[in-house]
Parts: C-alpha cells; sequence; structure tokens
C-alpha cells in the first residue's frame, strides 16, 4: 500500500483572494432525461460542496452514468439546471463544462490505446501559445507535474496499450490535474483495480481532496463508498431517493435504498463440493507467454468454481486469454476431460466447450450496433439457426431464450431488441454472462464477474455461477474482490509474477492470505524459490 505524497497545490483552486463559501459548489436541479419515452433521470436534484468527496450510488441503470455525462455536456438533459459557483453551466457542451472546472473519467476509459500515457493527457489541451498553436513544451511541463503529483512511476512515453488498467486510472487523473479541474467526476474507479491499487487510489482521492479538488464517486463497492465518502446521494429509476452525511448510513441501510429492500446474505450458502477425484475437466501443464504467463499448470475439476486471485498484472487475465484462444502459448499444453487439445484460436476453444467473460467487455465482449438479444444469442448461434433459420433471433426458440435469460439476470433493457450500447454499464456485463448459460459450455471463465454490477445483480450472477457448477460445468473466476471469492469458491490459487504463488482452502480464503500470496510465494508454490 503506497503512500503518495501530494504536492502542494500548484494550481489556483481559489486562492485567499477568491475564497467564496464551501458550501455548494455545483447545484444540480431538477436534471430529467428519457431515452425513447424511458425515463433514465427523473427531477435528479445534487449538492457539491468544494473538496468533498461526494457519493453517487444506485443499482444498474438508476441513471447515475447519465447524470455524469449530463455534468459532461455529453448528454443533453431535457430538463434542469446546473449551476456551478452561482453561474448557469451551458448544457450539452463538453467544452463549457471542461472551463467550468469538471472533468470526468467515464465508466469505459476513453485512452487511445496506441497512443503514449503524454500524448493522450495532452489531447485536447486547451492552452494555446499566442500564435493558436499549443505550446507542446510548456504542457509537456505540467503533464509531468500532474504525473508525478499522483506517483505515475512508469514513463510517460509508455503506448497506453501496453499499460495495465490502474495506470490508465492514473493517466485519466494526471489529465483532470492539468486542465486545473475543480471537481473530478469517477465512474466506478475500482471496478478493475485490485486491494492495493485501490487503496492508492483512495490515498489519491483523500489528498486530492485536503487540495480543493470535489470528488464524485460512483461505486458499487458499498464498504468503499461508506468509508470514503464524506456524503452519499443514493439514485434508484432516475430518482434521488436518499442521501446522508458521513456516518449516517450503514450498508444495510445503503443496500436497502438502492434496492427498496433487503438481501439475504450469501456467506451461508452452501459450496458446491466439487469432486476432486474424477477426471479434471480441464487442465494447464507449464503453460507460459511472453513475459506474462511463466509456466501455469492447473486442473479445474466438474462442478468446480477454482477462482485465480493475486493483483491486477499478475498474469491472470493473460492466462485466461491463452485458455480461450485469444492469444496462442509459447509453452505447455492444454487438456480436456484428460484429453490434449490445441487451442489456437477463438472459434476452436468456443467449438471446444471454452468460454470466457472478459474484463473488458466494451472492446472485447459486446457487439455494440447489436441488440441485446443477439449478444446474448450469439454464442448459441450454431444450435439456433437449424431451428429458426437466420436473422436467428426472429426465430420464436431464440427470442424465448434471450427474454428468460434478461428476466433471470434482471436486466434492465426496454426489449430484447435494443441495441446493447444503449443499455447501462451493469446490464452490458449482465448480457455477457447471460450468453454462455444454456449453451452447453464446459469451461466457462469469467473475469472480474461483478465489475460494475450492481449488489442485487452481484447475487444473480453468483447464483448463475452456481447454477452452471451444479450442472458440471467448469469454472475458473477471476476476481480481485476478496469477498466475492470467498463466498463463491472453496479454493482459490494465486498469481504472482506470472506464476502460481500459492493455493488457499476453505477458509484460509481470507483477504490477508491473498495479499499475503499477492506477493510472496508459499513454499512449495510454483514460483521462483532462492
Ligand atoms: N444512450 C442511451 N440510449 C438509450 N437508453 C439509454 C442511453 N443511456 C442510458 N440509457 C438508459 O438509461 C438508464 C440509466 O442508465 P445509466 O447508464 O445512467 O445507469 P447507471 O446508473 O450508470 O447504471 P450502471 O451501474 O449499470 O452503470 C438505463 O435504463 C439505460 O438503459
Ligand atoms: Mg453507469
Amino acid at each position: 500500500m503506497s503512500n503518495i505524497a501530494i504536492h502542494p497545490q500548484t494550481h489556483a483552486i481559489g486562492g485567499p483572494d477568491t475564497v467564496r463559501s464551501p458550501e455548494s459548489w455545483m447545484q444540480v436541479r431538477g436534471l430529467t432525461k428519457s431515452f425513447a419515452g424511458e425515463r433514465a433521470l427523473s427531477g435528479a436534484d445534487l449538492d457539491l460542496k468544494r473538496g468533498e468527496v461526494h457519493g453517487l450510488v444506485g443499482a444498474n441503470g438508476a441513471g447515475k452514468s447519465t447524470l455524469i455525462r449530463c455534468l459532461a455536456g455529453i448528454t443533453h438533459a431535457d430538463d434542469g439546471t446546473i449551476t456551478i459557483d452561482g453561474a448557469n453551466l451551458k448544457q450539452g457542451s463538453p467544452k463549457a463544462s471542461e472551463q467550468a472546472g469538471l472533468a470526468f473519467i467515464h465508466q469505459e476509459l476513453n485512452l487511445i490505446q496506441h497512443f503514449s500515457a503524454l500524448q493522450n493527457m495532452l489531447l485536447g489541451v486547451p492552452k494555446k501559445t499566442r500564435f493558436g498553436l499549443i505550446d507542446w513544451k510548456r504542457s509537456g511541463i505540467r503533464a509531468r507535474q500532474a504525473a508525478e503529483r499522483i506517483g505515475i512511476a512508469f514513463p510517460l512515453e509508455t503506448r497506453v496499450s501496453e499499460l495495465s488498467v490502474a495506470d490508465r486510472w492514473l493517466i485519466m487523473i494526471g489529465k483532470a490535474l492539468m486542465r486545473d479541474a475543480s471537481m473530478i467526476a469517477m465512474d466506478e474507479p475500482t471496478a478493475s483495480l485490485s486491494g492495493p491499487e485501490s487503496e492508492r487510489l483512495f490515498s489519491i482521492i483523500r489528498d486530492l481532496s485536503a487540495s480543493g479538488v470535489a470528488i464524485l464517486y460512483v461505486s458499487h463497492r458499498l464498504e468503499e463508498v461508506l468509508d470514503l465518502c464524506d456524503r452519499i446521494t443514493v439514485l434508484r429509476d432516475g430518482r434521488i431517493v436518499d442521501h446522508a452525511d458521513r456516518g449516517h448510513l450503514d450498508k444495510k441501510g445503503l443496500v436497502r435504498a438502492i434496492i427498496g429492500h433487503d438481501i439475504k446474505s450469501e456467506k451461508d450458502r452452501e459450496h458446491f463440493a466439487a469432486d476432486r477425484s474424477s477426471t479434471p475437466i480441464f487442465s494447464a501443464r507449464d503453460v507460459a507467454w511472453r513475459d506474462a504467463v511463466k509456466g501455469v499448470s492447473l486442473d479445474v475439476y466438474p462442478g468446480e468454481v477454482l477462482a485465480l486471485g493475486g493483483l491486477v498484472g499478475a498474469g491472470r487475465t493473460e492466462f485466461a486469454h491463452l485458455v480461450a484462444g485469444v492469444q496462442r502459448q509459447d509453452r505447455g499444453y492444454f487438456e480436456l476431460g484428460g484429453q490434449r487439445v490445441r487451442i489456437p484460436d477463438e472459434a476452436t476453444a468456443v467449438n471446444l466447450g471454452i468460454a470466457l467473460v472478459p474484463e473488458e467487455r466494451r472492446s472485447e465482449g459486446l457487439m455494440l450496433e447489436q441488440s441485446v438479444g443477439y449478444n446474448i444469442n450469439i454464442a448459441s448461434l450454431r444450435n439456433l439457426r437449424a431451428f429458426a433459420g437466420l436473422p436467428f433471433i426472429s426465430g420464436s426458440k431464440g427470442r424465448r431464450q434471450a427474454e428468460a435469460l434478461v428476466e433471470k439476470l434482471r436486466i434492465k433493457t426496454p426489449h430484447i431488441t435494443t441495441r446493447i450500447a444503449s443499455l447501462s454499464g451493469g446490464n452490458q456485463q449482465k448480457a455477457l454472462i447471460a450468453r454462455w448459460l444454456g449453451t452447453g459450455v464446459k469451461l466457462l471463465i469469467l473475469d472480474e464477474p461483478s465489475r460494475g454490477v450492481d449488489v442485487g445483480a452481484r447475487e444473480e450472477i453468483h447464483n448463475a455461477i452456481r447454477d452452471l457448477a451444479r450442472a458440471g460445468v467448469g469454472i475458473i473466476v477471476i476476481s480481485s474482490d476478496v469477498e466475492e471469492l470467498a463466498i463463491l469458491t472453496d479454493r482459490v490459487l494465486v498469481m504472482r509474477e506470472g506464476r502460481l504463488s500459492g493455493e488457499l482452502n476453505g477458509t484460509d480464503i481470507t483477504e490477508n492470505n491473498i495479499i499475503e500470496l499477492s506477493y510472496h510465494d508459499a513454499e512449495g508454490g510454483q514460483g521462483d524459490t532462492q
């Protein structure tokens, strides 16, 4: 856990002579927005003080991102006002929002992959010289100062595509700081960060807040919201249903405000005990790829939910990519049901019954131009075609299957023909998981399955995972959420720097043990031993 020292403000957030009331720097009043007749926001109010960390929570589809996109000027509200420092904000103009000091890190990071970190930070820099050109040298210096302020350790020349999600977040924060932002809205920052990376982000957030930058913080992880935020606003179905100061809400109260009722604790649920004396449904033997995966061997048994823990960047996602044929391993081999198999590409993996629900759902998993139904049914395309002919979604079997899955996972969508790109982030994630239910899959790999999904949906996804396990499917769950691992599985393999560093069983699956193994090898682990 690193302690990031934030250097004293180098830019004006309001010097002594510009100090204004700390109360309500930004006021949102009656914000309303409909999409195709469906209300996404209904008269939402929000007050933001200078330098506060303000939590914005709500179920998938509650309207959080829509509210943030209205502030950003990306979405034009149908009704309502936004006042900043007493002045009316021109709506529907990203430029006006930026000039008003608002910065945004949206749910899906919009960085240009083949640009360097620095190039991304400089994109759209408003500072011009008197010749109308960007002063690259000065901007470059500012970028480096911002990078230093938040403790960016990698060279700014690194391409974004080579950086971890955690590092990409740092770029986005650096980008906001360069623009003298007075508020940074963060949509689900920790959804893709590991525990220590999240801690690091929290310390950055606390320091930013102390220096007067307000943070609007969206997250489904309620513990961290309760811990981090000075105030919390709860959205349900586009309306503000609750707001509270720190200490006036506990997790139970927050859950009730978010979904309207209590949820049962998942803790007491029985694990489906996999029979590990049978032939593994899937095995990896000494699998290696570049520097990321350095000789991993593991077995997954029918009906087993096996978890892969570790830090972001430990090689878990890369390993999943090898199994699913996204990349080809340099060394080692795989077995399915005891038979050696070659997995040269993704189509082969799918034909063999190996499915991956990827971490980067937007770029890797979804066909954004297609409907919800298409995205759900695409995996069973082969099965359905024989039935219904093409276009298969019009076939009643395909439609019924998609509708049943939408219902089962409570995917919030007007219709299965709705374009998936218009669903909220969490609902897109649920559609991706729905895709593999009922497709005759043998091994399902879920990379951060509950990333970005609300507390109710998380339980539905866990139930779906348990159902699949009970049906004999082998499941590998990659998750940085220790609570999730502890309730879902009874065996965790921890990866560190491309190798398995240890195995945890049953009650040994604790946050401390996982973190310990994320940094050190257990005795007898597959890591380097000196
Ligand atoms: N561009 C759009 N076109 C049509 N519908 C949209 C669009 N953007 C959002 N919606 C709908 O508005 C509602 C609110 O979505 P929003 O993305 O704001 O939810 P959210 O609270 O951010 O959810 P999540 O936690 O899943 O990210 C959803 O029902 C969504 O389907
Ligand atoms: Mg959202």
